[in-house]
């Protein structure tokens, strides 16, 4: 094998399309998914890599030290992807020392655990996937660059700048080679229905309130996850070591404009009357804190690495409500049991 890289929190959302990606373009590479499977983690996700040689999965929390350890040395890893978190800004609000347990010391305990194993750190990338959200909220205009300072405002993105920090103050320390990318918000399959996108789809199709957060004014910029791990394949193979690079389709949506083309799209697909799903939009209290505006400058990556996105908004967003509509037995599956519980607390 010509590397073995460690691939964290592959069986979410972003991390189970990076494995696959992984695991099917380079089968000269040991892909292990590293991940300890919460509410968030499904290894329906990737059942279809079940029988690849070049695929290993390793039930593991990044903060068990031993166990970590043994992987490394079991599986002799070359390299680290790291994608696992807690990742859900309403969950950050209600409860922020799991985003600390997970996202800031788990990510301190893999450096460790990376920074022990390899003898020659030269030798070795450890690649920390984050998040635009670390710079705040462009209220005033303009778009984050990879030199926006930091400015984090939820104690999720609280927790990711600081395991930013941790990655940079890894390499400078000691050293180590490490790159860091920060995307905007993505959507696509595989995506655990409490995040705005696969919430409306869910809801729409059970004819249930749509939670419109203050007045849907709120505006996100959407990359389709598949695009997402190309990138991610890009700076892993291409970043320069020490560079951030930003990760974004320059497809700014107001909340309530989503949330009404998916109306529209899902109307149109389940046969029903026009304006039919919309008479679900439900107006209710705004998040705690809830960032204005997220707008990533994508133009390093494009530049440095050629990367761009491959689908349109307009294509992606089809191909999104398709899958949640073909894998009705995916969305049973995870809206059962602890997330009606959640679901209920959240909106009751
Ligand atoms: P997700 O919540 O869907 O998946 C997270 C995965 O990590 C799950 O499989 C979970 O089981 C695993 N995990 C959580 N805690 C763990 C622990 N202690 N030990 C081992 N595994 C653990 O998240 P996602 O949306 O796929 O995000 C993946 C990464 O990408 C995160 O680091 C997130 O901050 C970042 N990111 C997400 C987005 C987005 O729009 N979703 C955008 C930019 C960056
Ligand atoms: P989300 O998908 O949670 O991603 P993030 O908070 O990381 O951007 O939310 C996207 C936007 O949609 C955000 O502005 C909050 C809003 N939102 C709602 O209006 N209603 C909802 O039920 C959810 C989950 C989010």
């Amino acid at each position: 094998m010509k590397k073995s890289i460690l691939i964290t929190g592959g069986a979410g959302f972003i991390g189970s399309h990076v494995v696959r990606l992984f695991v099917n373009k380079f089968p000269d590479y040991r892909i292990i998914n590293l991940d300890c499977l919460t509410y968030a983690g499904n290894l329906e996700n990737l059942k279809d890599l079940e029988d690849k040689d070049n695929y290993v999965f390793s039930k593991v929390d990044i903060n068990e030290e031993k166990l970590l350890e043994k992987v490394f040395n079991d599986y002799q890893i070359t390299d680290v992807i790291h994608l696992a978190a807690e990742s859900h800004v309403d969950r950050s609000i209600s409860d922020p020392l799991a985003f600390v347990k997970t996202n800031v010391m788990g990510t301190v305990n893999l450096l460790n655990t990376a920074r022990n194993f390899w003898k020659d750190l030269n030798n070795h990338l450890f690649y920390h996937v984050s998040t635009d959200e670390v710079y705040g909220s462009l209220d005033n205009g303009g778009y984050f660059t990879e030199t926006t300072p930091y400015d984090p405002q939820s104690p999720y993105s609280a927790s990711k700048a600081s395991s930013d920090h941790f990655v940079r103050a890894y390499a400078n320390t000691y050293g180590m080679k490490t790159v860091i990318s920060n995307c905007s918000n993505n959507y696509g399959p595989n995506q655990f229905p409490e995040k705005l996108i696969p919430l409306c789809i869910h809801n729409i199709k059970e004819r249930k309130p749509l939670p419109v957060y203050g007045k849907g004014e709120n505006v996100r910029d959407w990359l389709y996850v598949e695009d997402h791990a190309r990138a991610i394949d890009e700076v892993f193979h291409k970043g320069l070591p020490g560079q951030t690079y930003n990760i974004g389709g320059f497809n700014e949506w107001k909340n309530i404009a989503i949330v009404e083309l998916l109306c529209q799209i899902m109307d149109r697909k389940l046969g029903r009357a026009e304006g039919e799903s919309a008479k679900l939009i439900t107006f209710v209290k705004d998040r705690a804190g809830h960032d204005l505006r997220y707008a990533i400058d994508a133009q390093k990556i494009n530049k440095e690495l050629g990367w761009e996105p491959s689908l349109t908004f307009e294509v992606g967003i089809e191909k999104t409500v398709d899958w949640y509509l073909e894998n009705e037995s995916w969305l049973k599956g995870v809206t059962s049991g602890d997330y009606l519980h959640y679901y209920e607390a959240h909106y009751s």
